[in-house]
């Protein structure tokens, strides 16, 4: 069972960004898959570096698409993003320093809570300004 499912509640109506949180959502489960199955260290360790630099990939294509919209929420929602990173990035450092099992189920469900409550709360809110300025 994978710990995430997408559904159309996590839908922005943005086709590149929900394809984005899609890939995000399978790659939480990939490190979920990881955890279970007992995966040492570094294996696990390589799968959150992806999902680390995937979702600054990520957080860099929606606030392109802020600029280009002028997206009144731009700078609120930039600086969740600013502070979303920084957690990881925590959790990161804490899980290479010491990566005990027990860190590895917390770090799967702050990321999983992280995810839908960002996305849900606030990524829902700027798809339909972005479809009305014809990004896709
Ligand atoms: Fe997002
Ligand atoms: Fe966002």
């Amino acid at each position: 069972m994978p710990l995430m499912q997408w559904n159309d509640k996590l839908s922005t109506g943005v086709a590149t960004v929900d394809a984005d949180h899609k890939k995000l959502v399978a790659m939480v489960n990939e490190l979920y898959d990881g955890v279970v199955a007992g995966h040492g260290k570094d294996v696990v360790g390589k799968v959150l570096d992806g999902l680390i630099s995937y979702t600054a990939e990520h957080f860099a294509r929606e606030e392109r698409y802020f600029a280009q919209s002028n997206y009144p929420d731009a700078v609120a929602h930039k600086k969740e993003h600013a502070d979303l990173v920084k957690q990881v990035l925590d959790v990161q450092a804490k899980y290479k320093a010491g990566a005990t099992s027990s860190l590895s189920l917390e770090v799967m469900n702050f990321l999983k809570s992280w995810l839908v409550k960002h996305i849900q709360g606030s990524d829902k809110k700027f798809g339909p300004h972005l479809v009305q300025h014809g990004i896709k």
